[in-house]
């Protein structure tokens, strides 16, 4: 993965990828503390690609080109933790864990 300068956002103006954001802090401790409000976790094992993940939260969880969820880790930014959550709970194989 290269390195993010886009300074977190995207060409378009909005946010840049969740994981274009963890390598541009992941020097910072005491700044990720601060940005971060949850951790998403994907078990590639139960994931059969329902998608409703990326309905729920097309922010937090891109989807494969084979319509899987493409993370399988994730630090999300404040401003996501409700995609985040609700990404999770519409889940029906119970994929997706959240950390505090
Ligand atoms: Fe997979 Fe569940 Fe999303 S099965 S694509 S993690 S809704």
């Amino acid at each position: 993965m290269e390195p993010d300068t886009s300074g977190g956002v995207d060409d378009d103006g909005g946010i840049a990828p969740v994981e274009a954001c963890v390598v541009r802090f992941r020097g910072n401790r005491d700044e990720r503390i601060e940005r971060w409000t949850v951790k998403v976790r994907v078990d590639k094992q139960l994931c059969t690609g329902h998608a409703r993940c990326n309905v729920l939260g097309p922010e937090v969880y891109p989807l494969d080109d084979d319509g899987y969820c493409a993370i399988t880790e994730a630090e999300v930014p404040a401003g996501l933790e409700k995609q985040a959550r609700a990404g999770a709970a519409g889940c029906p194989e119970r994929a997706i864990s959240i950390e505090q």
